[in-house]
């Protein structure tokens, strides 16, 4: 069902840009004649100048309030902002190489922020706790991604809805043996299998309350290990042949120590 109202959105994202690249055509031809014209039309092209300067702020204010709802979720857990920065870039890498349009992998970089929002439900004990959950405190944890779905799956946004679609799968995996629903293969939403990879590479090369950050070579090691198991192979082997666009990601976006 998610995925047919995807694809109906990704439609009207599609016709969304169309009519955007229109409009971009028309204001740079109305700039070009703008001094032969008569006053009036002076008048209606400068009103026409002001109202799509104004689209775009609305516009981009969507994507930055995206953007802080998914850092406001991350640091609720302790997490750096840049957390969420990096696994945006990376969803975004994976995206392009799996064949993603520019389009789609761009919202995905936007939406994929958001994937731990359902965090902000979950009580501070459970989250920041310095030591390994008991069994119901991790069923507690598991929770946050059907309450990040819920957050946002009314919203008839194409942003918020890929957004949602993220938070509801980023943790399920390949072999079926994750959650909330124990999906696999490629009944996992493209998005949440990119996701997970992105979130799991970026939380294990981080430190966090329960754990020191991982060396590279252990990593690996788990990658290749859960290709097929946790992780989508064909994204495995993306992330294998593109390892220095990561790193140049990981590099540029590293925590700064406060
Ligand atoms: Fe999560
Ligand atoms: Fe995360």
């Amino acid at each position: 069902m998610i995925n047919s109202e995807l694809s109906l959105l990704e439609e009207l994202e599609n016709l969304k840009k169309d009519f955007n690249s229109t409009v971009d055509k028309l204001a740079k031809d109305l700039k070009r004649n703008y001094k032969t014209m008569e006053r009036s039309d002076k008048q209606q092209t400068r009103e026409f100048l002001k109202l799509k300067a104004l689209n775009k702020e609305i516009e981009d204010t969507q994507k930055e309030i995206i953007f802080t709802l998914g850092a406001i979720g991350e640091s609720r857990s302790k997490e750096t902002g840049n957390h969420v920065k990096r696994v945006a870039e990376y969803s975004k890498i994976l995206a392009l190489k799996y064949g993603i349009s520019e389009a789609d992998a761009e919202q995905l970089k936007q939406a994929s922020p958001m994937h731990d929002i359902g965090k902000i439900a979950i009580p501070d004990a459970i989250l920041n706790k310095p030591a390994r959950l008991t069994f119901d405190e991790f069923e507690k944890m598991k929770e946050h991604a059907h309450l990040g779905n819920e957050m946002l799956r009314h919203s008839n946004r194409p942003l918020l809805k890929l957004a949602a679609i993220v938070a509801y799968e980023h943790h399920e995996k390949w072999d079926g043996s994750g959650y909330p629903q124990g999906t696999a293969g490629e009944d996992i939403n493209i998005y949440g299998r990119i996701t997970a990879l992105a979130d799991v590479f970026d939380a294990l090369g981080s430190e966090r309350v329960y754990k020191p950050a991982w060396e590279d070579e252990r990593i690996w090691k788990l990658f290749k290990e859960e290709k097929g198991k946790h992780f989508d192979p064909k994204l495995i082997d993306i992330f294998f042949e593109n390892i220095d666009l990561f790193l140049e990601v990981r590099d540029r976006l590293k925590d700064t120590i406060t």
